[in-house]
């Protein structure tokens, strides 16, 4: 698609058009994009800026925006940039291409650090300890904007030219960029044809011409009429200090909110999230279901999720990186080839591996392929929840009513006193949200699972391996030994008495153990040492849920057997909803996800 002349010069193979002249093309981005839009002088004064871009190609304009957002923003002030682009370059051209422009070094090797699988679908990054965060939308400009929501300040259209290109330019994309638009918001493009002004006109905008850049005589600028400003709120509580909660503290603080994590535990983890291991792999379906996107795009998220952990310091991975999943049955395995096909994932990212390959990768004799995942690998929940509780306040208290005042929720604990006044509620209690107010609406179900502790085996894998059950590398367990976490059960909560749920059963250990020496054979079985039981909360279709509930009111929940893979991904989600900001799933999605689908 892409070819690079011999002067490193980017240029369409099917257009012919230029991405930007090796000659100025930083000087053309500020010119007609930054100068068009106001920039650097209208970030003066904005703790959030919100950039649209139609035609992410190379990134420059991009790297060009951040670059100088850097030095011209107030302090905490946040850039949001979320670009559209139909023909994502492979990371390799863009590294060859990048490298035409050094003085955007620091920034162009970030990107390509971070440079996401090339498959269709949005793709979040993050950049500067998460003041700039890109959101990619890789496919067809008019269909991704449809799927897109937020509230743009300023937007670059940057097509190849409108006559070469008439679908990047035409009324039903610029109706989007409208929709899409924020009161006042400003845009820039090379182009001054008077097909590309009217449309812009027909839409609302404003539209003046300037002088363009370098031979081109024309270039335009456009505004939408003023409104008023969103606001949105200062203060947030979380309550569930799970990875829900987590993951929301971070997301939440990253666009400038204070928050209270408020648990009924001393601590965080005290629940789901509190196992000594979990595993970091998807399970895809056979075909592209609403369920199948939403783990894809969480996993590819996740991973780069908790690599910005483990690169600010926490003690996020143990083991080897990467993780089987064994087709234990034809069924699995057939299942298995049909997500290779729907998703379309590299090779780097998942892909097929047989017995003897699968038994080189883990360490241990594996009778059965299966998939291999060479990013996935064991998290250790204890150090991320007390990492991403850094941010927040933490508040002990046992949530029981939330109150609408003033602008804001009274929260009440069960003996009635005050817990706080907060300018938005986000309700991320694991099993405790069914008795939450509003929480009956939900069909949550808590599901009990048991995890066993092995000793650590003579021969145990150094990645983790699935089955149906699952064995990790070695830990550090609770207990105090290095050992390896075998998982684990599932049983409804409700078919157990109340005093008993929470007690380790002998029958559990059995059958996972019996589980264990049907798949993988060859390993040594010694008794377990300890293990722990805790609940999930389960949701009849299986989707979470992540969204807003009522004013001012948010949940991220019912996250099943997966939290560790989703919750990272639709906490993004539920901030973004809650600033207005575009968010990180195609439409369809969230609907999917929309906690109001049961009402
Ligand atoms: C045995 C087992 C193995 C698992 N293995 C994996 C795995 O390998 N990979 C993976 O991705 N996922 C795994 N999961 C799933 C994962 O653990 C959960 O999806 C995830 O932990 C849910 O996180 P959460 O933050 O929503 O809920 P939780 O971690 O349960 O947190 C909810 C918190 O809310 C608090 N709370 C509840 N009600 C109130 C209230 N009224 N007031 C104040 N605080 C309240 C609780 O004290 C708790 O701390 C496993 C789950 C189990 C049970
Ligand atoms: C001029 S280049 C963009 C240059 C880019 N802004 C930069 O800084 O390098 C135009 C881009 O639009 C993309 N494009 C063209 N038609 C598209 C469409 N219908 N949907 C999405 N992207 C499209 C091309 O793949 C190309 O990357």
């Amino acid at each position: 698609m892409i070819e690079i002349g011999t002067d490193g010069t980017p240029v369409s193979g099917v257009s012919g058009d230029v991405y930007f002249s090796k000659a100025g093309g930083v000087d053309e981005t500020r010119h007609v994009f930054l100068g068009g839009i106001g920039a650097p002088d209208v970030w003066h004064d904005r703790q959030t800026f919100r950039v649209g871009e139609l035609g992410f190609g190379t990134g420059l304009n991009f790297l060009v925006t951040w670059r100088d957002w850097k030095t011209a923003a107030p302090a905490g002030a946040q850039l949001d940039y979320m670009a559209v682009e139909g023909y994502p370059i492979p990371v390799d051209q863009l590294r060859t291409i990048l490298a035409t422009v050094p003085e955007l070094n620091a920034e162009a090797e970030a990107l390509l650090a971070n440079w996401p699988v090339r498959v269709g679908g949005v793709h979040r990054l993050h950049f500067d300890g998460g003041r700039v965060r890109l959101t990619l939308f890789f496919g067809d400009a008019e269909e991704m904007l449809k799927a897109a929501s937020g509230n743009v300040d300023a937007w670059f259209l940057d097509g190849f030219a409108p006559a070469r290109n008439p679908d990047m330019w035409s009324p039903a994309v610029l109706a989007e960029v409208r929709r899409l638009s924020a009161p006042g918001a400003r845009l820039a493009t090379f182009s001054a044809a008077g097909a590309v002004r009217r449309s812009l006109a027909d839409v609302g905008f404003e539209v003046s011409k300037r002088g363009g850049f370098g031979r081109k005589r024309d270039c335009v600028a456009a505004m939408l009429p003023e409104g008023p400003a969103a606001r949105y709120p200062a203060h947030v509580a979380v309550i569930g200090a799970g990875i829900a909660g987590g993951a929301l503290v971070r997301a939440l603080s990253a666009r400038g909110m204070a928050c209270t994590l408020i648990d009924r535990a001393e601590g965080p983890g005290a629940g789901a999230s509190g196992n000594p291991a979990a595993l970091l792999a998807p399970r895809l379906p056979r075909g592209r279901t609403a369920i199948g996107r939403i783990m894809a795009a969480s996993y590819l998220y996740a991973l780069r999720f908790y690599d910005e952990l483990a690169a600010e310091g926490a003690d996020v991975w143990q083991g080897a990186r990467g993780g089987l999943a064994m087709a234990r049955n034809d069924d699995e395995a057939e299942r298995q080839s049909r997500a290779v096909a729907a998703f379309g994932w590299p090779d780097d990212v998942m892909r097929h591996v047989d017995p003897d390959e699968a038994s080189a990768l883990c360490g241990i004799q594996v009778d059965k392929g299966g998939l291999w995942f060479p990013g996935a690998g064991t998290l250790s929940p204890p150090a991320i929840t007390a990492h991403l509780g850094r941010d927040a306040k933490y508040l002990q208290a046992d949530v029981d009513t939330a109150e609408k005042a003033n602008a804001g929720w009274l929260l009440r604990d069960q003996d009635g006193g005050d817990v706080g006044c907060f300018d938005a509620v986000v309700l991320a209690a694991g099993v405790g949200l069914m008795a939450l107010p509003g929480g009956e609406k939900w069909p949550l179900r808590a599901n009990r699972g048991q995890i066993a502790y092995l000793p650590a085996l003579r021969s145990g894998p150094a990645a983790p391996v699935t089955y149906g059950g699952y064995l990790s590398p070695l830990i550090d367990l609770p207990t105090g030994q290095h050992g390896h976490v075998l998982g684990a059960t599932y049983a409804r909560r409700d078919e157990m008495p109340d005093e008993d749920w929470e007690k380790l059963r002998g029958v559990d250990d059995v059958h996972m153990l019996e589980l264990l020496r049907a798949h993988l054979p060859g390993i040594e079985t010694p008794g377990p040492c300890g293990g722990r039981v805790s609940l999930r909360a389960t949701i009849r279709d299986y989707i979470p849920l992540a969204g807003r509930v009522d004013d001012g009111r948010y949940v991220l929940g019912g996250l099943g057997s997966r939290g560790f893979l989703t919750a990272p991904l639709l906490a993004e989600l539920v901030a973004d909803q809650i600033t207005g900001s575009p968010v990180p799933l195609e439409a369809d999605l969230v609907k999917a996800l929309d906690p109001a689908r049961f009402n």
